[in-house]
């Protein structure tokens, strides 16, 4: 498969404190990753790991501290303007906030007709195009929506148009922010079937961002996952492989503490226990391992010692030291 974006040694540090700018927040951390082409990579990890910074580095918005951005294997923060320019537009980002990311001003039609005819298409056959659009995302009678504006729409249904407009540029990627965070429940897969029916026929690859294991383990079952913590990849490898043989401590924790609908199962759960519940603060990151603090196999090399992230069988890597020598963990 060929690599669509790769991030070599990406770290991002931003610098809060006003004039003096004394505080520095790390947000990323020498952070490598590929998306490649048609896959789907659903990157997890808690609150302020660096999750939407990631997704923003990988779309050109942010400009890396240090490391480099390839697009299709070139720099892009070395290109000519015009060239970035048109590299931009094969990524699209999707949000949580359908709500934000719509004009209230303008209606279905509005929205999305405005860059169809950007991206070439006749004025006269817009509205046509628009039915054909709202009909591949699901938003149906297509007339029936035309003329609605988006409070008139449910969340799920914004959120359909919401992807119904980042796919106008034929995107090559799209780097979706925690977009079924605010959607009910009920309606969370049909989205995500949305998604990897575009991922399907358009053969548009996603990165998937979350805090969400569940949504993870659904959109990406036939692609790969990467668990962040503290701006570091600590786990990657193929979906499958990662769930039924977790080996970082800081991944086995995250599943034993995912909860189970079963009760009966539920009793039988082992959590494994973490010698903190907080996360470390970004503004100073802990030596070495950044899990050491909280782990429970921690021994004298994690605190002094980065860890980076070796292949451990396959396309299996994992960022431990003592990767091999802890207890194998079933979380059910
Ligand atoms: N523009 C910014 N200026 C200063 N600090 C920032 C900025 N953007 C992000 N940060 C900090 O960088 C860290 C990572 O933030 P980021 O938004 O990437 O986390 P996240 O994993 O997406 O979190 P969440 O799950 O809550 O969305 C946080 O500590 C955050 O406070
Ligand atoms: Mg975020």
């Amino acid at each position: 498969m060929e690599s669509l974006v790769e991030l070599r040694d990406v770290s991002v540090t931003f610098k809060m404190g006003g004039l003096r700018k004394r505080t520095q927040v790390h947000a990323l951390s020498d952070l490598s990753l590929c998306l490649f082409e048609h896959e789907i990579l659903a990157v997890v990890g808690e609150s302020g790991c660096g999750k939407s910074t990631l997704g923003r580095v990988v779309l050109g918005l942010i400009r890396p501290t240090s490391g480099e951005v390839l697009y299709m294997d070139e720099n892009i923060w070395k290109m000519k303007w015009k060239r970035s320019q048109r590299s931009h537009s094969t990524g699209q980002i999707v949000h949580q906030d359908s709500y934000a990311a719509l004009n209230p001003m303008r209606t279905v039609y509005q929205t999305l007709s405005a860059p169809l005819i950007h991206y070439g298409v006749r004025r006269g056959k817009s509205k046509e195009e628009v039915c054909n659009l709202l009909k591949f995302v699901g938003v149906m009678p297509p007339g029936y929506f035309l003329n609605k504006y988006p409070h008139h729409l449910s969340g799920g249904q914004r959120q359909r148009i919401v992807f119904a407009r980042s796919i106008i540029p034929k995107p090559k990627f799209i780097v979706a922010d925690e977009p079924v965070s605010m959607i009910d429940a009920s309606l969370r897969l049909s989205i995500l079937d949305l998604m990897m029916k575009l991922n399907d026929e358009m053969s548009i690859a996603f990165l998937y961002i979350t805090h969400d294991l569940a949504t993870a383990r659904y959109i990406a079952r036939r692609g790969r996952i990467a668990v962040i913590y503290l701006g570091r990849i600590i786990e990657m490898g193929k979906l499958d492989d990662v769930f039924q043989r977790p080996l970082h401590p800081y991944f086995q924790a995250l599943l034993t503490a995912a909860p189970i609908p079963d009760p009966r199962l539920a009793r039988k759960k082992k959590v494994l226990p973490l010698k903190s519940m907080e996360l470390p603060s970004a503004e100073n990151l802990p030596s070495g391992c950044s899990f050491h603090p909280r782990c429970s196999y921690a021994e004298e090399i994690c605190t002094t010692e980065r860890p980076i992230l070796k292949k451990e069988s396959g396309d299996h890597w994992v960022a431990c030291h003592k990767v091999g020598r802890i207890p194998s963990w079933n979380h059910i």
